[in-house]
């Protein structure tokens, strides 16, 4: 009796000290290794291998995002009065892009700039923001060049749209923008074009943008014969 007494302490014992072996973070036992741990890299895995140990590498210098594509001008007084020179806007000037225009620019721009462009947003008329110009205004003689400019950097008060809007979006925008300037001038309205008179590469600084055929809306729009290049600034 009393042995099996100690028989069965010790048992306890040995059973203890077999189960408090075990590292919880560990797993346990393993019977066939290469199912637990792979034989391959792990995506973002270290391994001295590797440059720095890193599995994950960055991309290789001057790759584009897919849908992504660089502009051109810096963000710098030189790049503002080239843009505003030499950038024009590649997309046709038709109803329904200046209807898209208009919708954007309600909803981005109308705050500040107000639905005529005068400057006279809500936001300035409960003067939560300052210094906000006409379209019309003299000085600025703003182009669609110098448009896009702004909305893709954004200018002293005014932040980027680059985030909020796409490309082809920025360019409706700045048709919109350029009809109120002509509107608050006092201009006739610019005639309409049909849709697939003239199409040009939304960004014509690049001569190998057809490349990136699934670049989103970048080219969706332009058929590739009409992909022409075309040298700027
Ligand atoms: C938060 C208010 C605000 C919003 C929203 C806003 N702007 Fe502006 N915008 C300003 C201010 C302020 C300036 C004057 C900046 C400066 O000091 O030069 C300005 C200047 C401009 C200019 C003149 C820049 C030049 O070349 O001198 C243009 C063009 C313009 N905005 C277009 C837009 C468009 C297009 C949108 C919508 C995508 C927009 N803005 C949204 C506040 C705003």
């Amino acid at each position: 009796m009393r042995s099996l007494f100690h028989k069965t302490i010790g048992f306890c014992l040995l059973g203890l000290a077999v189960v408090s072996c075990q590292d919880k973070d560990d797993p346990n036992y393993q019977y066939m290794p290469d199912m637990y741990e792979s034989v391959g890299y792990e995506t973002y895995g270290e391994y001295k291998v590797f440059e720095k140990g890193q599995e994950a590498k960055l991309p290789v210098e001057g790759s584009v995002a897919r849908g992504w594509l660089p502009y051109d001008y810096e963000n710098n007084p030189q790049g503002y009065a080239d843009a505003k020179a030499n950038l024009t806007n590649p997309l046709p000037y038709t109803q329904d892009n200046l209807a898209e225009g208009r919708a954007l620019y309600t909803i981005y721009c109308a705050v500040c700039h107000g639905d005529k462009g005068a400057g006279k947003g809500i936001l300035v008329e409960r003067e939560k923001i300052l210094g906000v110009p006409s379209y019309d205004d003299a000085g600025r003689a703003i182009t669609e060049g110098s448009v896009y400019h702004v909305m893709y950097y954004g200018i002293n008060n005014m932040g980027s749209y680059a985030a909020q809007t796409s490309i082809k979006e920025r360019w409706q925008i700045d048709h919109y923008v350029m009809s109120l300037k002509g509107q608050l001038e006092g201009k006739p309205e610019r005639e309409y074009v049909e849709e697939g008179d003239v199409q040009k590469n939304l960004l014509p600084s690049r001569a190998d943008a057809n490349l990136y055929e699934d670049a989103g809306d970048v080219n969706s729009e332009s058929s590739n014969e009409n992909n022409q290049t075309e040298s700027q600034e």
